[in-house]
């Protein structure tokens, strides 16, 4: 076990390997993947057991109803009770037709402007993407047109939308292009995020959108978050882009990731944006994406799922 990414396994605390060194190792690996049934079956019941995502991704009637104490997942003894204004806004039961077969996550990274992946992800039965991504033409070639869960943090919802008090034409109309999919939302994560999330279910359901909210439920993010913690990911929040592995992990049959390349170099050694449409950088100690990256990649070897880093066929 001479790779650098199996030292990171034996000694957990040493160091993360260096932007160049998860290069090298990757151009090591190659375009090689071998699906591995049993590294699948073995994850799904892990995540099973733990997390329950079948029954829990989402706030649901079943799993909260009225009265119940939801616990926001980021923030010490807040928590909201599902009352007569919230209750009636959540889905009756888990609304997925399960299994799904082929899933595509779609993380943000850089690494996927010229990738030409957009036919590969749109090929997908069930495509995941993160915090309302620009899908506009001049990224289509690379990232796809098609979704069918989204998420959305309540911050984009503030920063973009001004909380959605005067900008809620300019909010629905910007979330035609994700079709119908589900709109997933952390409404019950941080406290002052519950408002605005609540303000894009209206704004939605009062323009009969074709577009379906789910808010996640924030004791299906704490055990997700303790499951990644117990193998070294160790940050204040998981990013985004893990949750949607995870859940995909937990409902899919085979799932690929793309977008997932939290360097600052590609595998050309050429410089990498932080996203595909922009290089505005993560708050430093918020995630730990470089650890993430190494436990995806840790899955990618071991043929649970597949991530794709380099250009599509
Ligand atoms: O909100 P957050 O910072 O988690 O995500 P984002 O920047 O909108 O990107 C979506 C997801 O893509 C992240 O949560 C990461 O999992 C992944 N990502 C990555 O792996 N490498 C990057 N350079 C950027 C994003």
């Amino acid at each position: 076990c001479v790779l650098v990414l199996c030292w990171f396994y034996i000694f957990p605390g040493y160091r993360l390997p260096r932007d160049r060194e998860i290069v090298e190792e990757v151009l090591r690996q190659g375009e090689v993947w071998q699906k591995n049934q049993t590294g699948i079956d073995v994850y799904r019941k892990l995540l099973t057991e733990c997390c329950d995502p079948r029954r829990m991704f989402a706030v649901t009637k079943e799993n909260s109803p009225m009265g119940k104490v939801l616990w926001y997942d980021g923030e010490f003894y807040h928590s909201h009770t599902v009352n007569n204004e919230t209750y009636p806004l959540f889905v009756k039961g888990n609304p997925l037709q399960l299994p799904l077969k082929k899933c595509a996550v779609v993380g943000n990274g850089g690494i996927l402007r010229h990738s030409k992946c957009g036919q590969d992800i749109d090929q997908a039965d069930f495509i995941m993407r993160c915090n309302l991504p620009p899908l506009s033409k001049e990224y289509v070639v690379d990232v796809g047109t098609r979704s069918h869960l989204v998420t959305a943090n309540p911050s984009i919802i503030e920063k973009r939308f001004q909380n959605l008090l005067w900008s809620r034409k300019a909010f629905v109309d910007s979330m035609k292009v994700y079709g119908s999919s589900y709109v997933y939302m952390p409404a019950f994560s941080m406290k002052p995020g519950t408002d605005p999330s609540l303000r894009a279910y209206y704004a939605l359901a009062d323009t009969s959108s074709n577009l379906t909210m789910l808010f996640a439920n924030p004791e299906f993010l704490r055990t997700v978050g303790k499951f990644w913690k117990g193998r070294g990911v160790h940050a204040k929040r998981l990013s985004t882009g893990l949750f949607l592995v995870s859940l995909a992990l937990g409902l899919c049959e085979e799932v690929t990731a793309y977008g997932f390349w939290p360097f600052s170099v590609g595998l050309d050694e050429q410089p990498v944006s932080h996203h595909y449409y922009d290089n505005i950088l993560p708050y430093k100690w918020f995630h730990a994406m470089p650890e993430e990256f190494v436990q995806l990649w840790h899955l990618h070897k071991s043929g649970t799922l597949r991530m794709r880093v380099g250009r599509c066929p």
